[in-house]
């Protein structure tokens, strides 16, 4: 794309004009561009002044006059005489077009981004050295790799070989999570809607993009979510892999609102950017590519290894003992595995496999990934999330364990899993206690060192 307008095909029919022009004696040669200007950035409320013609030295030519042109027009700035002057009234990206023209009325143009920030954005303060992030920095807990209900956690990793976590790669990825110069207007980050202390989920039903306006379902809880065998994510898996869906909210006409492009101009002229860049992947060149890449290993680092199930297993390395459980957190445990819950939300990572419907409704409303179905987030950290299932309807988790003890619909997309013998939706029957015991048992999962950890927390001064 950047080619296509730094020469375009005007000028080339100029300079075939030029060249069958008769004997050359006397011709002006036409204007021809010399140095491509490059993208340049300014911000919303301060006085802007720029030469584009870089003190003539844009074009090659004589006695040139220049034009210029904005898109979108307007927004405080005026050109005149190949200067730009103004003070930008709105974030986003222009394209200045800059046209010279010859004593002949023979004419040159180029085109260049200017990016204009929000006012008082600041830079991230970040340690000397990096946080650890990658596996050999901060290994998996043995009892990540034994098997245990439906097998080893390490065997539904969806890391793939081409992008490993790496302590730069992450942290640059922890930068550009936290950066609300990845919106349209500056206004939200990916933390906006995935908030570290909800376990990268939004307390909220539905979260608010960089207009205000409303997501279509409910942010998703990013938690573990390395751990997921088929890669794909969303709850209704539309993406392929974790690289593909972390280019998607940037460029969703809700969420974040920008083409890849814009993203890619915008990072150039940030100046903490090409560092991070340069640590993360040996060359400071930005491109999108490499963005999605640094995103996903900061997503898949946020592994919870240090709840009070994980610490269980501490000192033993036994999934069968849990002696440091409560009497009622230890039958939260045993209900868990007798009413199938642990065949859906598999593994010592609290994993699903596949997307399944539920029976939330009798009649499906949101199709998800086909009938109805909809991937569950790991269910570590789901106590402080606020809210539960795609569509956040549930605000509590004695009302999820409710729904799941007699509240199943008799949808006829239902899981099998869901069914009595029957085939109608199950009833599990659970006493008062029982419920409050699984309930309790779901808030074991929760481990606020990573709900907490600096590692993971907004690097940008409040
Ligand atoms: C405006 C709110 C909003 C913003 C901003 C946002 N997200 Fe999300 N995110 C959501 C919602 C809502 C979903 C679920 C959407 C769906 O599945 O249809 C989601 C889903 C996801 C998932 C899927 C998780 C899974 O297990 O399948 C990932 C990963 C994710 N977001 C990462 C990011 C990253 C990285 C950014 C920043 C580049 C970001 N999000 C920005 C709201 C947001
Ligand atoms: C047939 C598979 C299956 C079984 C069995 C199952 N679940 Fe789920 N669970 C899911 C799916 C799929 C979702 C997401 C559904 C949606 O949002 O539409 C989910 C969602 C949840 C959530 C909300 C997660 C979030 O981030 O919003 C909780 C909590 C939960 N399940 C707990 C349980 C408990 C407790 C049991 C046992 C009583 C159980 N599940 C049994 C598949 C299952």
């Amino acid at each position: 794309m950047p080619n296509s307008f730094l020469v375009r095909a005007p000028l080339l029919a100029l300079l075939l004009v030029a060249a069958c022009d008769g004997p050359s004696t006397g011709v002006e040669a036409p204007p021809q561009v010399r140095t491509q200007v490059s993208t340049q950035a300014a911000e919303v409320g301060t006085p802007f002044e720029f030469d584009a013609t870089l003190g003539g030295e844009a074009f090659r030519g004589s006695g040139l006059t220049y034009t210029l042109t904005f898109a979108p027009a307007g927004g405080g700035l005026q050109g005149a005489d190949g200067r730009i002057t103004g003070t930008p009234a709105e974030p986003g990206v222009v394209i200045v077009t800059l046209t010279a023209t010859g004593t002949t009325g023979a004419q040159a143009t180029q085109s260049f981004p200017l990016v204009i920030f929000s006012r008082g954005l600041a830079a991230p303060q970040l340690p000397g050295v990096p946080f650890r992030y990658s596996d050999q920095g901060v290994p998996l807990p043995a009892h990540y790799l034994a098997s245990a209900l439906g097998g080893p956690v390490t065997a539904t990793d969806n890391t793939p070989a081409g992008n490993p976590i790496t302590d730069a790669g992450a942290a640059l990825g922890r930068v550009l999570f936290f950066d609300r110069r990845l919106s349209a207007n500056d206004a939200v980050s990916c933390a906006s809607c995935h908030v570290q202390a909800a376990g990268f989920s939004d307390t909220a039903q539905v979260s608010r993009g960089f207009r205000g306006e409303m997501t279509g379902r409910h942010s998703m809880a990013l938690t573990n979510a390395r751990f997921y065998r088929n890669g794909r994510f969303f709850w209704d898996e539309r993406a392929a892999t974790l690289e593909a869906q972390v280019l998607q909210p940037i460029q969703d006409g809700k969420e974040m609102g920008m083409s890849l492009q814009n993203l890619v101009w915008k990072l150039q002229v940030t100046p903490y950017y090409p560092a991070l860049f340069q640590a993360a992947f040996g060359s400071a060149e930005i491109d999108s590519t490499r963005v999605a890449r640094a995103l996903a290993q900061y997503v898949r680092s946020m592994t919870s290894t240090d709840s009070r199930f994980d610490r269980a297993f501490a000192g033993t390395g036994d999934s069968n003992n849990f002696a440091s459980f409560t009497p009622e957190e230890r039958q939260g445990h045993q209900l868990f595995l007798s009413s199938g819950c642990a065949g859906c939300h598999a593994t010592n990572a609290h994993v699903s496999d596949a997307p399944q419907n539920i029976g939330l409704d009798a009649v499906t409303t949101d199709l998800g990934a086909g009938g109805g179905r909809f991937k569950s987030p790991s269910l570590r950290n789901v106590a402080v999330r606020g809210r539960f299932m795609h569509d956040g309807r549930f605000t509590s988790l004695e009302q999820v364990v409710s729904f799941y003890d007699t509240g199943v619909q008799p949808n006829p997309d239902l899981d099998p899993g869901l069914r009595g013998p029957d085939g109608k939706p199950r009833r599990l029957n659970l006493t008062p206690a029982q419920r409050k015991a699984l309930v309790a048992y779901l808030e074991t999962l929760t481990d606020h060192t990573q709900l907490t950890a600096q590692r993971f927390s907004d690097p940008f001064p409040q």
